[in-house]
């Protein structure tokens, strides 16, 4: 058993948010989905107050060892999310964990508060990689941003806020640290680093949205390293995420100071990698 924030998981290994789709999966494989669910906890796709119809085509770059993504977020909206996709997820048989992104802090407390209501909702993660349009800054990418994020929607629920932080700041553990002290509960890391491809046939970006996140076994020797730089700035559990494919990945993530972890593209990969990655995690460590 593992404990984050007073949740009890059947085990460490959580989904990247945005990169497994329990409700498709659930409509290809039916219930053998839930007989044999990869993921100790769910944590949903991130969803925003309004809908979106995310970035333009092409959206995925491989590179030679990951993905480069322009997502872009599509997501039904606050509403949509509640009505239509909430009763599907509380069908799955591990604690849910619905994850949120505001373009203003205003925004980002209506859906903690929205969401929160829901009792279904066991935590709420804080997807802070985006720009205040208030400021124009990157919450998640500067302390101060983040503490006042944190402290404005923390009153608004119940639930445990898990705090993501992105890689693509100066020194996420202070970001980290900003987090705690605002409030937060747990933090997650690492969501994806800023990049792009070129079209070889043109020498144009390849992505509809120009740059992407790049993430995948190119990440992980980062993640790593700063999930042990976030784990020992802060005393708040960590879930450490970033190119895990293997039980030994998981292993090393946990050894840093993480407390869960979470599989991202390997999913693409392989759907039932988190089964995989539980066991290998069970087993003997390979050398
Ligand atoms: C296609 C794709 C979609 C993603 N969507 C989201 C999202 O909606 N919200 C979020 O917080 N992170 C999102 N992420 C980031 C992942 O949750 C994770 O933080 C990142 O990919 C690093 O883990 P990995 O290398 O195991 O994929 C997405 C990543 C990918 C590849």
């Amino acid at each position: 058993m593992t404990e984050l924030c007073g949740v009890q998981l059947a085990g460490p290994v959580l989904n990247g948010s945005g990169t497994f789709d329990a409700i498709a999966a659930r409509r290809a494989f039916g219930d053998a989905l839930l007989e044999r669910f990869p993921f100790h906890a769910f944590v949903s796709k991130t969803i925003t107050l309004a809908p979106r119809e995310g970035n333009p085509p092409p959206r995925l770059w491989e590179t030679p060892a990951g993905l480069i993504n322009s997502i872009g977020l599509p997501n039904k909206g606050l509403e949509g999310f509640l009505e239509r996709d909430l009763p599907e997820l509380v069908e799955l048989p591990v604690p849910l964990i619905v994850s949120v992104m505001g373009f203003s802090r205003e925004e980002l407390a209506t859906l903690v508060r929205r969401v929160g209501e829901r009792d279904e909702v066991a935590l709420i993660e804080l997807n802070v990689s985006c720009p205040n349009v208030e400021t124009g800054l990157v919450m998640g990418a500067d302390p101060a941003e983040t503490a006042l994020a944190v402290e404005r929607v923390r009153p608004r629920c119940d639930q445990p806020l898990i705090v993501k932080l992105t890689p693509n700041a100066t020194d996420p553990a202070a970001v980290a640290r900003a987090a705690e002290q605002a409030g937060a509960d747990a933090v997650s890391l690492i969501n994806t680093l800023k990049g792009m491809a070129l079209d070889p046939r043109t020498s144009q970006p390849w992505l509809g949205g120009t740059t992407g996140g790049v993430s995948g076994p190119a990440v992980r020797a980062i993640a790593l390293e700063q999930v042990r730089a976030v784990a020992a700035a802060v005393a708040i559990p960590v879930v450490g995420m970033g190119g895990i494919a293997s039980g030994a990945d998981a292993a090393d993530f946990l050894a840093a100071g993480a407390t869960c972890v979470a599989v991202g593209t390997e999913s693409f990969r392989d759907p039932s990698a988190g089964l995989r990655i539980t066991a290998e995690l069970a087993g003997p460590v390979p050398v």
